[in-house]
């Protein structure tokens, strides 16, 4: 329980973060095609994994300032499709730690507990994680942050478990060492070798438990990104072609001929990604030799719409190109919030196009809580601009 603040905020009967996350996530299960069994399983899992901030009423502010959303929420959505004609798989990231606040240390340490308890209970083994603790866990440990996981929520009530990991904590300035590291101790000793040139690495991500072959993923991040340099990020072999991966990035940063519907083609502009940006991710599995297996291009669609309406049009688009099926997309901001997408811009986070070895390619679309905030719309971009902020 959280005590009332002097001002009545935080009073009994106000909403709280696990009411509405809860709410959420069980209506995107239901978009998801997870039956009502498997969406109060998962809804159960959400509140014991945010622990007692689920019962944080909502007219507090978020309990730290958390980057793993914009409005600090600590739980995001995400929606996988493929060209199958199945529905999209619904993943949930949340911060596992959040309770403890903003010192890294304790965070982490709580958060390690929450996934450790989690792991018990579905019989997922966490030794590839104890592998790294020293790496990602130290003393004194630095930011921005200590520990994510994110559950896949297929059916039958077991998720598939993913954990985010901060190069940085032993220092920014040995995060490079520390991702080479952590590859080295996972069996991936040329790995490290094979990314391509990045501004950071923000993340490293394990698979835990039931996956046919679990991943270390790496992700990397590219300040100030020319369309035309995205296709050679790709370390993958084989992988996506190169006039796939611009016309990913240019449409989903709507650097399209006309990006704006100003009338003015800016197709010869050049174009870069100045603002919030682009992250790739490659991916190591233990079978399938010495390069990466898996490449992701992840563009911060939210830096660069002027509202949601845009960003989800962007993402039928491209849904649309794969030959996937948009409606529960475009189901899913009602699942969210009641405002409309034109009336801010950030519901949509990411977007993102994933292929892996011998799998179709993947889109993703990633969805904010909102909890505490909403970024207001933008206004209509003056002609001659090729990128927004
Ligand atoms: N909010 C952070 C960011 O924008 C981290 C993050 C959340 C993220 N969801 C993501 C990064 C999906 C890449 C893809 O970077």
């Amino acid at each position: 329980m959280t005590a009332a603040e002097p001002d009545g905020r935080g009073r009994p009967g106000a909403p709280t973060l696990g009411v509405l996350t809860v709410g959420q996530l069980v209506r995107l299960c239901g978009i998801a095609g997870l039956g009502p069994a498997d969406a109060s399983a998962y809804a159960t899992v959400l509140v014991e994994a945010l622990g007692p901030v689920a019962e944080r009423p909502l007219d507090l502010p978020p309990l730290h300032r958390t980057f793993l959303s914009d409005d600090h929420t600590p739980v995001e959505y995400s929606l996988s499709f493929v060209p199958d004609g199945t529905p999209p798989s619904l993943r949930v990231l949340l911060e596992p730690g959040h309770a403890a606040g903003g010192n890294l240390a304790r965070n982490g340490r709580l958060g390690l507990e929450v996934v450790r308890d989690m792991a018990l209970r579905w019989n997922i083994s966490t030794d590839r994680l104890a592998d790294l603790e020293d790496l990602f866990f130290p003393s004194a440990p630095h930011g921005p942050l200590a520990l994510w996981c994110a559950l896949e929520l297929r059916p039958g009530g077991v998720p598939r478990m993913k954990v985010y990991l901060n190069p940085a904590a032993r220092g920014e300035n040995r995060s490079a060492e520390t991702v080479r590291e952590a590859l080295r101790r996972l069996g991936h000793r040329r790995a490290f070798a094979s990314l391509p040139a990045a501004d950071g690495f923000p993340f490293v991500a394990l698979d835990l438990g039931d996956w046919e072959s679990p991943r270390v993923k790496v992700y990397a991040r590219h300040d100030g990104l020319a369309v035309a340099e995205a296709p050679a990020l790709c370390r993958m072999d084989p992988g996506p072609g190169a006039a796939e991966v611009e016309q990913f990035l240019r449409t989903a940063a709507g650097l399209g001929p006309d990006p704006f519907g100003t009338g003015v083609r800016q197709a010869d502009a050049p174009a870069r990604i100045t603002g919030r940006p682009v992250l790739t991710c490659h991916s190591f599995t233990e079978t399938d030799g010495e390069g990466p297996s898996g490449f992701t291009l992840h563009v911060p669609v939210r830096g660069y719409a002027r509202h949601d309406g845009e960003a989800l049009d962007r993402a039928a688009a491209l849904l649309h190109h794969y030959g996937m099926d948009a409606t529960a997309l475009l189901r899913a901001p009602a699942a969210i919030t009641a405002r409309r997408p034109e009336d801010g811009v950030g519901l949509l986070a990411y977007l993102a196009l994933a292929h892996q070895h011998g799998r179709p390619p993947r889109v993703t679309a990633y969805l904010s809580a909102e909890a505490y905030g909403v970024h207001p719309a933008r206004a209509p971009q003056p002609t001659g601009v090729t990128t927004a902020g």
